[in-house]
């Protein structure tokens, strides 16, 4: 037996084109994550691209909806949303702004829309959340774009970090501690080369939604909206096209678990999904 060695940077094991979906009341946008597709990246589960400036792809929004057993992560890139829950919090998310909302044992909320015309922009991740917190106490974690650095690098290259660390110490807002999640936008002029070191055995993949890339593994440039799944290595690298690019950076800690997903509830057995349905509907939530 040999010890293979690690290749040194991460490479493209697949690129994936989102699928247009609609969702809330009527709210058009592409499912780039949980798709027939690309079903889950783990802990990764579901990510939705909104972006429309037609009132009618967005103004129905999200009503009263309820959540349990992971976090979602909304990041505006233009435009305001408003949310509030059964639990009394509310608030606007504006743009360049996030949220990280750790559902853990559940709340019912909705998200809409703040406006009613203009581009409305942006992301929202699900990441499950180990067994051992399913249950936590909901928590939020909100920041303004003025609350999120951005740190930039040779070339006019700039990475806005939400949660995790760069290897470079400029430290994200958000406390990912249950998967070590590392949520970064990096924007690239053309030509521009981007590189960073991740953990062995996290999962990472790109989400490419503007420009193109060129990344070890895959022929030519990539172009987006398209999730760029990365293999193992020691470090992300990417070059822009002559367009330039950006793009998400995600990683996380996988969580090994066997995953039970109904509708607005990702827990571990179908039994404690059923039980969450009935919490539910009993108003337990
Ligand atoms: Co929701």
């Amino acid at each position: 037996m040999s010890a293979s060695p690690t290749p040194s940077i991460r490479p493209v094991i697949a690129a994936v084109e989102g699928m247009a979906t609609s969702d809330g009341a009527g709210v058009s946008m592409t499912r780039m994550l949980g798709t027939p597709r690309l079903r889950t990246l783990d802990p990764f589960l579901m990510l939705d691209l909104f972006g429309s400036d037609e009132p009618t792809d967005y103004l129905a929004g999200f009503p009263d909806h309820p959540h349990r057993g992971f976090e979602t992560v909304t990041y505006m890139l233009a435009g305001r949303m408003r949310h509030a829950d059964n639990h009394g919090h509310e608030g606007v998310i504006e743009t360049g702004g996030v949220q990280w909302m750790t559902a853990g044992r559940g709340l019912i909320h909705s998200e809409m829309p703040e406006q009613t015309e203009g581009l409305m922009r942006g992301f929202q991740l699900w990441i499950n959340l180990p067994a051992r917190l399913k249950m936590t106490e909901p928590r939020y974690q909100e920041f303004p774009a003025a609350r999120i650095p951005v740190e930039s690098r040779e070339g006019g290259v700039t990475v806005t970090v939400i949660a995790g660390d760069t290897a470079r110490g400029t430290a994200g807002p958000v406390r990912a501690e249950a998967t070590d999640a590392r949520y970064f936008d990096v924007a690239l002029p053309a030509g521009a080369v981007f590189a960073e070191p991740l953990p062995a055995g996290h999962t990472a993949f790109l989400v490419l939604f503007e420009g193109g890339v060129s990344v070890a593994g895959a022929e030519g440039t990539l172009s987006g909206p398209q999730v760029v799944v990365l293999g193992e290595g020691e470090r992300v690298e990417a070059a822009a096209g002559p367009e330039g690019a950006r793009f998400l950076l995600l990683s996380g800690r996988p969580l090994g678990e066997p995953i039970a997903w109904g509708g607005p509830f990702v827990m571990n057995t179908r039994e404690e999904v059923m039980q969450a349905f009935r919490d539910y509907e009993a108003g337990r939530i």
